[in-house]
């Protein structure tokens, strides 16, 4: 990655009227529906966005939204890489550098999660608080980094913690049931074993996805505050696992989907 290559992507967007977003916003599987509540937006395909990652079949759909939420411009990542797809660490994070460049001053991400934690329930929303980076690698180790910011980054509150306040207390005002825990990120595309099962709740994790960290890891890299939100789809019992549909992990994420736009819209209203 080279700073010429960012610029490109961002010229471009500039120049289809992506003009100073102020949040954004990725949207994990099964949690797409936000991006119909943008007004006046403008789209761009992952394809047609010069420097973006190669798209894959799977990702015909992927495309940025810029609009108005709540009367704050936004900018919308619907559709993101991971790594399990065949894509770098660095390809999964390009988006992220697009739009802090653009001038994003906070981010949101969201995702669907396995609840390791047996307290939470399918359907239940965790706030991530920290998390445990198990991909086996960082988007941050590559030799130039020294031109995009620090190689060696501060993680010890990877989560903007006034914004997670801020959350926890619209969620109570609008009756929303919202847990928090750790984040464990593992490769995927295999869901995981009993024994990982296991092994990731001696670790401390209340929770198992196959992305977002690498974002948080990347956003820390640019000081970008960072909010996380898991829709939990499947409850991780390695004493009673069940096989896992994903037809009914998007299920449950798109059940869930409303609650969660409603915390983000009332985020983005008194940030
Ligand atoms: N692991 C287990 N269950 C899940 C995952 C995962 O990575 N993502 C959604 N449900």
């Amino acid at each position: 990655m080279t700073k010429k290559q960012l610029q490109k992507s961002v010229d471009y967007l500039i120049s289809k009227g992506f003009d100073s977003p102020e949040v954004g916003v990725v949207l994990g599987t099964g949690l797409g529906k936000l991006v119909e509540e943008i007004k006046n937006p403008i789209v761009a395909h992952y394809h047609n966005i010069p420097s973006f990652p190669l798209a894959t079949v799977e990702f015909h759909s992927g495309k940025l939204i810029f609009g108005e939420l709540e009367g704050k411009k936004v900018v919308v990542m619907e559709g993101r890489f991971h790594l399990y797809e065949g894509y770098s660490l660095m390809d999964v994070t390009y988006p992220i550098r697009v739009m802090h460049q653009l001038g994003i001053k906070s981010l949101f991400i969201s995702n669907a999660a396995g609840a390791i934690n047996l307290n939470y329930k399918k359907g239940d929303m965790m706030l991530l608080e920290d998390h445990i980076n198990l991909q086996g690698n960082s988007p941050l180790a590559f030799k130039n980094v020294g031109e995009f910011g620090d190689r060696f980054v501060d993680m010890s509150e990877p989560y903007d913690m006034e914004m997670c306040k801020k959350l926890k207390t619209i969620a109570q005002k609008e009756n929303i049931s919202l847990k928090s825990g750790v984040y464990a990120s593992v490769v995927g595309p295999q869901l995981e074993t009993k024994a990982e099962y296991r092994m990731l709740k001696i670790l401390g994790a209340d929770a198992v996805g196959m992305s977002t960290v690498p974002e948080v890891i990347v956003a820390n890299h640019l000081r970008l505050p960072i909010i996380a939100v898991s829709v939990l789809t499947d409850e991780c019992n390695p004493d009673n696992l069940q096989q896992v549909d994903i037809q009914e992990i998007i299920e449950i994420a798109g059940k869930t989907e409303p609650k969660m736009i409603k915390l983000f819209k009332e985020l983005i209203k008194v940030l």
